[in-house]
């Protein structure tokens, strides 16, 4: 053992690790099949990510050098007989059926290092080419995990979400202490390629206690999601049919997330999100026509009278009064780009996170601008 971790120690320390891939099971007790570790860079400094792929999932983890090491003998030890390791000095296969008597090989180097800067391929947090269950289930990936070209979209804007969400997870409730599942509720679900990835990352990737809701309007698509979380096992993903404005639930969700419900739905899920003094809220509003019909300045009728600059500024007007809505009663809010491809008036988000700092001047502003306008959105009524 004391030869794999000086070897291992010398590739950590040099930073000339390319891959290191653990295979070779030691009993079927283990619960993944293989693990690799790549060196990656986090905010300018060097960690490497281990992979543990299971046989319908793969689970990350970002590790210090000194913890990888760590973690390698403790794989080697307990789960794995042979490591393939790749460095830029050499590759070696190290046979450890015995791991205090090693047989290890080295060979030239067949693998440059990694670029590890900005313009290496995304890292997706649901990478490509690994099966994922539920998107084998939706048609997004084939059975050996290649994402089907035509469904590429989708894809991206799912790990585009993903990655929204890993950025404000600091703002759930930690069920360590107050032991109640985190609640979420997804309004306008849809076919739930979204809530689906939400259920995968929190609860199967990063193993949190969540209960996760799906609404939609739809009876076929909600028979439809309930009859695929029940073939995944996903137990704690539910998909109830419903009206968002109509919703009453039983207990306050922690996280509200509603993507495309149109126009004045998202009014609606917004003003729950708060009455349940939600953590999180994640929205892409669409299709908002509300103001569309009421805007009115003579000042502007020299742009406005064109529909198109009026549907886009209507949309613009429509989420900047929502987000000052949002302010007003104790959220700090970001708009953020969604996705950047074929949506392109779609696809900007408003992330809200509580902090509980109201700010009144928020409110003002919303009046005067409505007032400017002349309009009265629904959103008007979140604080009535
Ligand atoms: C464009 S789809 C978006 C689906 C999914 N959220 C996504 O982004 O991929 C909009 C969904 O919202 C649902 N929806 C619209 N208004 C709703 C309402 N008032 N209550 C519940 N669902 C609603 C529609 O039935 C539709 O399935």
């Amino acid at each position: 053992m004391e030869k794999i971790i000086l070897l291992l120690k010398e590739i950590l320390s040099n930073q000339t690790l390319v891959k290191a891939v653990f295979s070779g099971l030691r009993n079927k007790s283990v619960p993944y099949q293989k693990a690799v570790i790549r060196p990656i860079l986090l905010n300018g400094s060097y960690y490497c990510q281990i992979e543990y792929h299971y046989k319908n999932k793969v689970t990350h983890e970002n590790l210090s050098p000194e913890k990888c090491l760590e973690v390698s003998k403790n794989l080697i030890q307990d789960s794995f007989k042979q490591v393939n390791l790749f460095s830029s000095e050499g590759d070696y296969q190290i046979l450890a059926a015995k791991p205090h008597l090693p047989r290890i090989l080295k060979k030239p180097p067949s693998k440059g290092l990694p670029s590890l800067d900005h313009n290496q391929a995304k890292q997706y947090l649901i990478p490509d080419d690994i099966p994922c269950d539920f998107l084998i289930r939706l048609g997004v990936m084939d059975q050996e995990g290649h994402v089907i070209q035509k469904h590429y979209s989708k894809f991206r804007q799912i790990n585009r979400f993903l990655d929204i969400v890993s950025d404000v997870l600091a703002y759930l409730p930690d069920p360590a202490k107050d032991a109640k599942a985190i609640r979420i509720v997804d309004f306008g679900c849809g076919k739930a390629y979204l809530t689906f990835a939400l259920y995968y990352y929190l609860k199967i990737m990063l193993n949190k206690n969540v209960e996760i809701i799906g609404l939609d309007l739809k009876e076929d698509v909600i028979e439809f999601c309930n009859i695929v979380a029940a073939d995944l096992n996903y137990q704690e993903l539910k998909f109830l049919k419903g009206d968002i404005a109509d919703y009453t639930g039983n207990d306050p969700a922690d996280m509200v997330v509603t993507l495309h419900a149109c126009d004045t739905a998202t009014d609606f899920a917004l003003m729950k999100a708060v009455k349940w003094n939600a953590s999180i809220i994640l929205s892409v509003p669409c299709c908002q026509h509300e103001l569309f019909h009421q805007l009115e300045n003579n000042f502007h009728l020299p742009i406005m009278k064109h529909g198109i600059l009026k549907e886009r500024f209507s949309s613009i007007l429509t989420d900047g009064l929502r987000s000052l809505k949002l302010e007003e009663v104790g959220y700090d809010v970001a708009l953020v780009e969604f996705t950047s491809l074929e949506h392109t008036s779609k696809n900007i988000m408003i992330r809200a996170v509580k902090t509980g700092k109201e700010k009144k001047s928020s409110g003002e502003e919303f009046r005067q601008l409505s007032e400017y306008w002349n309009v009265n959105p629904t959103i008007s009524q979140l604080n009535k």
